[in-house]
């Protein structure tokens, strides 16, 4: 059984827990009580999770969400060049369904620069959705290189590294239960 210890060490690193599980969950539970008095008498919500980072999310906020859902996935990945302000954004894998007329929530694990969601929130919104949103379970404003706000945020974070709930380093960490910041060994 692993024991998920926040700061075993690994790699040149080790993980300090930042946000629990339990607070995570407890956030989620008001999170989705507001999802669903927007989206209240829809006919079937579209959400959409940005891969792979919001894949633990996206599972426990769905099942929190009292209203007829459909989910579906995107995959986008910003090629980043930290001396330039403005980044390409590709789409790897586009969504399976339709979103044209329906009403759609998006949503992310981290914005940070904000590119991303934005790229990808102007691509969405020309396919003529009736209503779109987006959710990120984290925020680092201090980041920001676009101007774009989530319609609604688990939680603002300073500017570390995180990992944990989904979100990785270099792949890793994504199956630790809560969030974590990165401190490298020095
Ligand atoms: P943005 O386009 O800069 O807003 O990029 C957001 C994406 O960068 C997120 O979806 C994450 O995949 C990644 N990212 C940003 N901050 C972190 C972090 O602290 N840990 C892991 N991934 C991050
Ligand atoms: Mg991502």
């Amino acid at each position: 059984m692993a024991t998920f210890g926040g700061d075993m060490a690994q790699n040149g690193y080790t993980v300090e827990q930042m946000i629990s599980a339990k607070a995570i969950a407890a956030r989620i539970e008001d999170l989705a009580r507001e999802i669903e008095a927007t989206f209240k008498g829809t006919d079937k919500l579209v959400v959409v999770g940005l891969l792979r980072g919001s894949f633990v999310f996206i599972a426990d906020l769905v099942r929190e969400i009292d209203l007829p859902v459909e989910v579906d996935f995107l995959e986008a990945s910003s090629y980043g060049d930290a001396m330039r302000s403005s980044r390409e954004v590709r789409i790897l894998k586009d969504l399976r369904g339709e979103i044209g007329g329906r009403d759609v929530l998006v949503v992310e694990d981290i914005v940070d620069t904000g590119h991303t969601l934005n790229h990808v929130m102007g691509l969405l919104r020309s396919r003529g959705p009736a209503r779109i949103k987006t959710i990120a379970l984290l925020d680092k404003p201090s980041r920001r290189e676009v101007d774009f706000h989530a319609d609604w945020i688990g939680f603002e974070i300073p500017d570390e590294f995180v990992v944990g709930y989904g979100i990785d380093y270099a792949q890793r960490n994504r199956n630790l239960p809560y969030i974590g910041k990165v401190k490298m060994d020095t």
